[in-house]
């Protein structure tokens, strides 16, 4: 379906308005260490930063966009527009945050259902803005990015993420570990929507998840696209936000990392 530019680029300035407003209050709000409660795992976590930011995200974007349905990780705020809606994470890394480790972002993105159309990632300790509106690219600070193109699985940064169910990690963690070794390092950051960010300028290379909620990875995904990577399930389907485990990667190795994933999955399940 087409959407009218203006509205995807009135959306796109919600996005990075919000998503800074989100950030400092993060920051104002951060106290390693202190004002959390548990959501459903014992190590999902939230903090007074997480409701802080979700609160100043939440104003913004009702201020630019009223009557537009919220889904947002810490409350679902209704609307009438029919599918197109905002997708948050107020912080997304909230367990980084907790524990003082400077490495979270907060993540907003325009979508209609499923797809993304314009979203803003952004990193208030190192004041990085990444950007994406769909069929116009992605931008950190202003300046495009796409990601490069890698020779082999030798050069990969290989960024995983788990999820705070241990029931999902057992067989996730053995794929992993088989195809880990192939690549040049491996790297998990906390932050899904900073990872698939990382892809899109070349900072990572790929990154394995075993179930991205969709305010994780609504807005990275985006700009993961725009930068000319890709996102697929573990069977090389097309992956749409929210559905089970995911394989995001710089387009030039994806298809060599989704042959070593297969190659893995079965040598795991039948042994
Ligand atoms: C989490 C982070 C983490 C990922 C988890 C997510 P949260 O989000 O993105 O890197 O592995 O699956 O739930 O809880 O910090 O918003
Ligand atoms: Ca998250
Ligand atoms: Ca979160």
């Amino acid at each position: 379906m087409e959407f009218p530019r203006d509205l995807l680029f009135r959306a796109a300035h919600t996005a990075v308005v919000a998503a800074i407003a989100g950030g400092q209050a993060a920051l104002r709000a951060w106290r390693p260490r202190l004002g959390k409660s548990e959501k459903s795992a014992p190590r999902d976590l939230v903090t007074d930063g997480d409701l802080a930011a979700q609160q100043a995200v939440c104003e913004e974007i009702s201020r630019a966009f009223p009557g537009y349905e919220i889904v947002s990780e810490e409350g679902t705020f209704p609307g009438s527009m029919g599918e197109l809606r905002w997708v948050v994470d107020p912080i997304d890394g909230t367990t980084n945050y907790y524990h003082g480790l400077p490495f979270f972002a907060v993540s907003v993105a325009f979508c209609a259902g499923d797809e993304p159309l314009a979203g803003a990632v952004y990193d208030p300790v190192r004041h990085e803005l990444f950007t994406g509106v769909l069929g116009n690219g992605a931008y950190l600070n202003g300046a495009r990015i796409e990601a490069p193109c890698l020779r082999g699985l030798e050069e990969v940064v290989f960024g995983v993420g788990l999820s705070y169910s241990s029931g999902e990690m057992g067989e996730f963690l053995q794929l992993a570990a088989r195809v880990a070794p192939l690549c040049s390092c491996v790297r998990s950051l906390g932050s899904a929507a900073l990872a698939l960010s990382y892809i899109a300028c070349g900072r990572m290379d790929c990154y394995l998840h075993p179930n991205l909620a969709i305010w994780d990875a609504a807005a990275g995904v985006l700009i993961l696209r725009e930068a000319g990577g890709l996102i697929t399930g573990f069977d090389g389907q097309p992956w749409v936000l929210g559905n089970g485990p995911s394989l995001a990667a710089n387009a030039s190795i994806h298809r060599q990392l989704l042959e070593q994933l297969r190659e893995a999955l079965l040598s795991v399940r039948q042994a």
